[in-house]
């Protein structure tokens, strides 16, 4: 890994494989996926990240304060890559999951490493899903969601994040985690900080717990500090 700051979205790693030794930037998830246990390797064993753990921790919390039984909750996990953050909302009880994602590696690895994790899986863009893939979605009759490390930085745009809210039921649990700089005006310009702002203010989003904490190791070792937030859905979300 380099020793330099880079951008979060430029960092990369040399893989060493049987076959040879390959550069791997982080963002391409679709070349991490395809090779068994990496995307655990970069992120979990050598970067130390903890935002699935901290994320399902909060929300297992604010099931516990407000009387909801997990065993009821029914999540869309969104840019729910090969099933992490699944396999922790399973962890704190919940009973049925749907991941989406925008690449088809991210599902065939869910599928791969996780199969028990979710009941249905639709690879593709939540701003204009197929026939099929909406239908799997209001299968579930999803009564939660989960957004954990996809947001920002060339990933989830506000817009498919407003469109995955909006599939998910009106007092649905929430949560989801952001690099601060996203959340601080100024430093933002991918509309995050409006949307979240504007959400907290209209009283779409009633927040539950917010926290920051370190989300991960940068490649040179120094910390990457990100907001995470639960709460409740209360309306519908316009992205701008
Ligand atoms: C860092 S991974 C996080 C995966 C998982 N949530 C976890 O915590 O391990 C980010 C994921 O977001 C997905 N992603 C990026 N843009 C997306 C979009 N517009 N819609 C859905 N998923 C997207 C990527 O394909 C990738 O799988």
């Amino acid at each position: 890994m380099p020793d330099q700051h880079l951008p979060q979205d430029s960092e990369w790693c040399d893989v060493h494989l049987e076959s040879g030794t390959r550069r791997v930037r982080f963002h391409d998830y679709d070349e991490i996926y395809a090779i068994p246990g990496l995307y655990e390797r970069i992120f979990y064993d050598v970067l130390r990240c903890t935002s699935p753990a901290v994320i399902a921790g909060m929300l297992s919390e604010q099931m516990d304060e407000q009387g909801v039984d997990p065993t009821d909750v029914r999540c869309l996990d969104l840019g729910a890559g090969n099933g992490i953050m699944g396999e922790e909302m399973r962890g704190i009880g919940v009973s049925s999951l749907v991941g989406v994602d925008i690449i088809d590696e991210a599902r065939d690895a869910a599928y791969r490493d996780r199969p028990e994790v979710y009941d249905a899986y639709v690879a593709g863009d939540i701003r204009s899903p197929t026939p099929d893939g909406l239908a799997a979605i209001e299968q579930v009759q999803p009564t939660c969601l989960t957004c954990v490390a996809a947001l920002g930085f060339g990933d989830i745009p506000p817009d498919a994040f407003a469109a995955a809210w909006n599939l998910v039921s009106d007092d649905a649990l929430v949560g989801f985690n952001i690099k601060e700089d996203f959340l601080e005006d100024g430093a933002d310009r991918s509309g995050f900080a409006q949307l979240i702002d504007r959400a907290i203010a209209d009283g779409a989003l009633q927040v539950s717990a917010q926290e920051r904490y370190r989300h991960r190791d940068a490649a040179n070792g120094t910390p990457l500090h990100y907001v995470a937030i639960t709460g409740r859905k209360q309306a519908a979300l316009q992205a701008a």
